[in-house]
């Protein structure tokens, strides 16, 4: 079998979601648990579970709203054997947990994304492939091998009637609703020529689908505009100077913005010796503006102070300005460079976020190519997100995740009070899905979902939130029966869609 050198080299722009959180050290449990090393991502509610169940009426505290019919699916790293070389939360095998909210009840899921890298280690009965921090085995390649398994485990997508679970470094792969079975590969046809981001976009107007993939040999950068019907219609290259890690991007009713950060990858620098990803913060930082549907040669560059962003949070466009929200921080995560120490003050966490993200609006002047920006919040915060139904357009309230985990705040843009729900003691959650209601009138009228941890119980559950009760209590506790361990991000399906 050649070897495709272009799939290689594409795999190793890896790297996938954010925010990081705090968590005991204890160590993975298996039965071979000789075999898995110390380290605070497999450790406590980072470890991975080993089973995969079926769980129908499940234990409900408080009461399901009887308009929240459908199926909560999250996505995150659960590696199935114990990992060669270092260990990053980035690397492990993707695993769906779905809640079925349907009648008055819930049942729970879950399942491990089965990509060919799944399979394939599966039938060996141990890991084949190492971690986004070890160095590429050249035996691989020998064997026509990727450098890098998809891990399919960042994300999850609804378009065209179907379920993708995403990873930035490789292509989506279709899962089948509810019993979350993995299909296979999705390429659209084909048409897909780049690596699929974990947060693409989807116009609640249009029905589009926008997209984009990075990778560390050009083109750096390329953008696709998949249509309503699911049809990859258009991919463009956008040329970058040099190739960065872009984990996100935002649109608004006619622009795409892409963040060109200085977060970068080098290969001359990895055979010196040096880190193939790291953070250049002389190179300042620069956010494009591309016509949605434009050719990647209309881009218009605007310069802005150097800083990372993962996640956006909703851009839109307000006469001659673009304005992008996001959660920003000062400096690349250091923890991110894989090692990931106990962090100096906090030795409770396990090398997580050791740059608190704040809430931050960017303002590029279409007409005078001004850029101006403010932090919002000294909040610190992570995981943000919309009512979807306004992504792209002026939107007034956002849901973030504190980053320490612990609960989530209600973020009125337009200058109320920002509410705050936090999830109690000993009890963690990961990124909130917003659900709206099915008759609302307002943009928060709706649901906020997510997994909490109970670190003293060690048990799961799902929380739901209603939104105009933000600040109470969750209306409804769902008790899992398995430990669902901290991963990265999800999607509510409405009952609708799952037929
Ligand atoms: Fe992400």
């Amino acid at each position: 079998m050649p070897i495709n050198r272009r799939e290689i080299l594409r795999s190793l722009s890896v790297v996938g979601a954010l925010g990081l959180p705090s968590a005991r050290v204890s160590r993975a449990q298996d039965d071979d648990a000789n075999n898995w090393p110390d380290s605070p991502f497999l450790s406590g509610n980072y470890a991975p579970v080993f089973e995969e169940i079926e769980a129908e009426n499940l234990r409900v505290v408080g009461r399901i709203p009887e308009a929240l019919e459908g199926m909560f699916v999250r996505n995150g790293p659960n590696p199935q054997f114990p990992p060669i070389g270092n260990y990053h939360w980035f690397d492990g095998d993707g695993m769906l947990h779905g809640v079925l909210l349907r009648g008055g009840k819930a049942s729970y899921r879950n399942r491990w994304v089965r990509t060919h890298g799944f399979v394939e280690e599966r039938e060996a009965g141990r890991a084949i492939w190492g971690g986004l921090s070890n160095p590429p085995n050249p035996a691989l390649l020998a064997q026509g091998k990727p450098m890098f398994k998809n891990a399919a485990n960042t994300s999850v997508v609804w378009h065209d009637g179907k379920l993708l679970a995403l990873w930035e470094g490789g292509e989506p792969h279709i899962i089948s609703v509810p019993d979350l079975g993995t299909v296979g590969p999705y390429d659209f046809a084909g048409r897909l020529k780049h690596a699929f981001t974990a947060h693409p976009k989807i116009d609640p107007q249009t029905g589009e689908m926008f997209c984009f993939g990075y990778q560390p040999v050009r083109p750096y950068l390329q953008y696709s505009v998949v249509d309503a019907e699911g049809t990859l219609q258009s991919t463009t290259p956008i040329d970058l100077p040099k190739p960065v890690m872009m984990h996100d991007f935002a649109i608004t009713e006619h622009h795409a913005i892409f963040m060109d950060l200085p977060a970068t990858f080098n290969f001359v620098r990895m055979l010196s010796g040096g880190p193939f990803l790291s953070f250049e913060p002389d190179r300042g930082a620069r956010f494009g503006i591309l016509p949605r549907k434009g050719d990647g040669s209309q881009i218009r560059w605007f310069e802005s102070p150097s800083c990372y962003v993962f996640h956006t949070l909703n851009a839109f466009e307000e006469g001659d300005e673009i304005v992008l929200i996001a959660c920003r921080y000062e400096r690349f995560p250091g923890s991110l460079g894989m090692g990931g120490p106990p962090l100096e003050g906090r030795p409770d966490a396990p090398g997580p976020i050791d740059e608190d993200p704040r809430l931050h609006r960017w303002r590029f002047n279409l007409a005078t190519g001004a850029t101006t920006e403010e932090t919002l919040d000294d909040l610190p915060c992570e995981f943000p997100r919309i009512n979807d139904t306004v992504m792209g357009r002026p939107s007034r309230f956002g849901y973030v995740m504190d980053s320490a985990m612990t609960g989530f705040h209600k973020v009125d843009l337009h200058g109320g009070p920002i509410l705050h729900h936090p999830h109690g003691p000993g009890r963690l959650g990961g990124e909130g899905v917003f659900v709206p209601r099915p008759d609302a009138t307002t943009e928060d009228d709706g649901w906020l979902i997510t997994y909490v941890f109970d670190q003293a119980s060690e048990t799961s559950e799902l929380v739901v939130i209603d939104t105009l009760a933000f600040d109470e209590g969750p209306v409804a506790r769902i008790l899992i029966p398995s430990r669902i361990p901290y991963g990265f991000h999800g999607t509510w399906l409405p009952a609708s869609v799952l037929g």
